[in-house]
């Protein structure tokens, strides 16, 4: 079998990209190791930056976004016993939207579908070989039957534990931070306790108060990096979210059924450079962001739109200039997100061996953010993203 772009991975990443490829006549085809079920129903982080939703209406995928995601302009920092507001829209022009994860997933699954895409789930033993060659492979197996794709270019969008990291090999560098913390994310039937999101700064920990749907809430409360999520009872996650928002918020957190529970790990990490030959990384697969800045999913269809633009070029003038800037592109992206996401993280969190000077230099931070013009710019700049011109 033969393809233009063979893609590694159906998460928002490679979706994306068989989308963009698509409308821009570039055959390709994409291979995923788990189930289509298992991809539509991960859940991951929910919040997109402003020209993300313009992406998906721009390029045909937006109708049910534009219906159900919830359209934020600002956003609530809780320290002190009280609710501090930033209006993004006011210090940038843009906001943000909260459209989870998998409903992306959903929504781009089905339209490469009624497009008649390539796309084959629950394939197995997948490899990558001759990347360096003008006709890199992709084998697997696919109901007992061996399969091989002869494509012109691959693209690794298979995320952190994927295969298309380690293939890049030796050449590459890996930049990483590990933090010594992680969140427990729950998703519960409940009613918002603001209109907004609201990151709250603790004594105890960080928690965080997002949204998916008007009657159902997500919340995620800093614990060990190692937490079993079964330590924690219904009652403990709600007792111990009240104590750490604090103020209003607290007064009008009403308990509801708690239907999803899980552990996230914190780290940052880059690999350097995205590309080795005709083999190009994208999303997590090259890089991982702790949640706190909610730029994962953002950067991986930053990194998307770079790649369709620079194979565009390729296939209808002949322009290889993007597909060799492609790495040097995403990255100059990538570590100012690195950078926002390690300071929102380090801005909230309680560090072990945090100490008064620290906690107080935290506040301090905090106070400034919220009251100072030129912070509030720079935050929300950065939190509702950063323009996706060429670089
Ligand atoms: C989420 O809704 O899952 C979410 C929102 C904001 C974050 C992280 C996660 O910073």
């Amino acid at each position: 079998m033969r393809t233009q772009v063979g893609i590694v991975g159906a998460g928002p990443a490679g979706l994306m990209l068989s989308h963009l490829l698509h409308r821009a006549g570039i055959d390709t085809f994409l291979i995923e190791a788990r189930s289509r079920d298992y991809c539509e129903a991960r859940i991951r982080a929910g919040l997109i930056e402003q020209w993300v939703v313009d992406l998906l209406s721009e390029t045909g995928i937006g109708e049910r976004m534009k219906r159900e995601a919830m359209f934020h302009d600002g956003i609530y920092f809780s320290f002190d016993d009280a609710l501090h507001h930033i209006n993004l829209r006011k210090h940038c022009g843009r906001g943000v939207a909260v459209y989870g994860q998998q409903e992306i997933v959903k929504d781009l699954i089905a339209r490469r579908l009624a497009d008649d895409g390539q796309l084959h789930f629950e394939a197995q033993g997948m490899t990558l070989a001759d990347i360096d060659s003008r006709k890199p492979t992709i084998h697997f197996t696919k109901d007992g039957k061996q399969q091989t794709i002869e494509c012109d270019f691959i693209a690794g969008c298979d995320g952190f534990h994927g295969i298309a990291r380690p293939a890049i090999g030796g050449i590459a560098t890996h930049y990483e931070r590990e933090y010594p913390f992680g969140w427990l994310g729950i998703l519960a039937e409940a009613p918002p306790v603001a209109d907004e999101l609201i990151y709250a700064w603790h004594e105890r920990g960080f928690a965080l108060f997002s949204m998916r749907s008007p009657s159902i809430v997500r919340y995620y409360l800093q614990c060990a990096p190692d937490e079993d999520a079964d330590k924690w009872s219904d009652a403990r996650i709600w007792d111990e979210l009240a104590i750490r928002l604090g103020g209003d918020a607290a007064s009008r957190l009403k308990p509801g059924r708690i239907f999803e529970k899980g552990v996230t790990a914190m780290r940052s990490f880059v690999c350097e450079p995205m590309r080795q030959g005709r083999l190009f990384l994208a999303g997590d697969a090259a890089h991982i962001v702790p949640p706190t800045g909610a730029k994962g999913m953002n950067l991986a269809l930053a990194d998307v739109v770079f790649l369709s633009r620079a194979l565009t070029a390729h296939y209808s003038e002949g322009n290889d200039s993007q597909l060799e800037n492609y790495s040097k592109t995403c990255l100059r992206r990538v570590w100012k997100a690195q950078r926002f996401s390690w300071w929102m993280t380090q801005m909230l969190h309680r560090f072990n061996a945090a100490k008064d000077f620290d906690m107080r230099r935290q506040m301090a931070e905090l106070d400034y953010v919220t009251s100072s013009e030129a912070a509030m710019t720079s935050l929300s700049e950065n939190y509702a993203g950063l323009p996706m011109a060429a670089a």
